[in-house]
């Protein structure tokens, strides 16, 4: 029979008469990657460190791999990995220095440490930066340093709070690589991000924590369409034309600056077959337009409350001309 990974419920923590956690409840099968997305403040990292042992929860019943946290911690902290928000490499010693140092952490022989710590560097391409003092490597090479050394103890399940925050695309994109790799392995992991496109990229479920609990959960899918913010976007270049449609797509939404009219939509050939039979119909063309369905980003802004979504420079996911 097998356990969740990670299973918490009725999640309580303050601090002084502030509640960053009012009862949250999480599972995470074996296996799987879990994201938690929240805004800033939202109690990702305090719900990180309560789940791995470092601090302790208010009230909540607690197992990580199948470990009773309140009664083994111990055990727990021996199935697990924890790669901090902020970095744990020690800059003043090597990048081989820092492995060494956890392996000794993790009670390995002398032999044993050694090639751990090799595979591990050669793996995380830090083979050949692993002589010179961690100070000097680039945010992403710390990084990786970082979740070379989360990984000396072989962890089934793994804690990382913000693995990409700083990183460049590409180091990124090397980071999700890693991740990827580390599941196809059978490790659980669960990932704080503060970027949607990662949670929706690597996920296979994600929890949005908002005031203090889970506003939503699912599947990217599934939260996608929870909210609705689908629209077609046209835009023109000619003021004239701009009020013409307007007048004959009166139920849209104006920007009269940008000259852009924003109609609810769901995106399907029929209802764009629609739009433009009412353009067509008005003797009127649109320089520009877009579909847009909703993103993680919609989702995140419509559960955290954010007032509106700010203008963005909408990267369209089909453009119709
Ligand atoms: N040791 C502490 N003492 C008092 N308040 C704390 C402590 N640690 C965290 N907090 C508060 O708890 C709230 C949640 O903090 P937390 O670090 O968990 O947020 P977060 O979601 O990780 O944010 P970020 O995205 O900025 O990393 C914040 O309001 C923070 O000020
Ligand atoms: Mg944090």
């Amino acid at each position: 029979m097998t356990h969740p990974a990670i299973a918490a419920n009725g999640l309580h923590k303050t601090y002084g008469d502030k509640t960053v956690l009012d009862g949250v409840d999480l599972t995470v099968p074996e296996g799987t990657i879990f994201s938690l997305l929240g805004p800033n403040g939202a109690g990702k990292t305090t719900a990180v460190k309560i789940l791995s042992t470092l601090i302790t929860a208010d009230a909540g019943d607690i197992r990580v791999g199948g470990h009773d946290l309140a009664t083994h911690a111990q055990a727990v902290r021996a199935a697990i990995g924890v790669t901090g928000q902020f970095s744990a490499v020690d800059g003043l010693i090597t990048g081989e220095e820092n492995m060494l140092l956890m392996a000794d952490l993790h009670h390995l022989s002398r032999d044993q440490g050694r090639r751990v710590a090799a595979e591990l560097l050669e793996r995380f391409d830090l083979t050949e930066a692993a002589k010179k003092p961690a100070s000097t490597y680039s945010g992403g090479m710390k990084r990786r340093l970082d979740i070379a050394m989360t990984l000396v103890g072989d962890p089934r399940i793994i804690f990382l709070d913000e693995p990409t925050t700083g990183l460049d695309p590409r180091s990124r994109h090397n980071m999700w690589q890693i991740i990827r790799e580390l599941v196809s392995d059978g490790v659980t992991v669960f990932l704080t991000t503060q970027y949607l496109e990662e949670a929706d990229e690597l996920a296979d479920r994600i929890a949005v924590l908002n005031g203090g609990r889970i506003a939503a959960e699912g599947t990217a899918e599934e939260l996608k369409r929870m909210i609705p913010g689908g629209h077609v976007r046209l835009r023109f270049t000619d003021p004239a034309a701009y009020r013409s449609a307007a007048s004959a797509l009166h139920e849209s939404a104006r920007d009269d600056e940008a000259l852009a009219l924003q109609i609810p939509s769901d995106g399907s050939q029929r209802a764009l077959r629609t739009v433009l039979d009412r353009l067509d119909s008005a003797g009127i063309e649109a320089d520009e337009l877009t579909v847009h369905t909703p993103d993680l980003d919609d989702v995140f802004f419509a559960l955290t409350g954010a007032a509106t979504v700010p203008a963005r420079t909408d990267q369209p996911k089909e453009t119709v001309r």
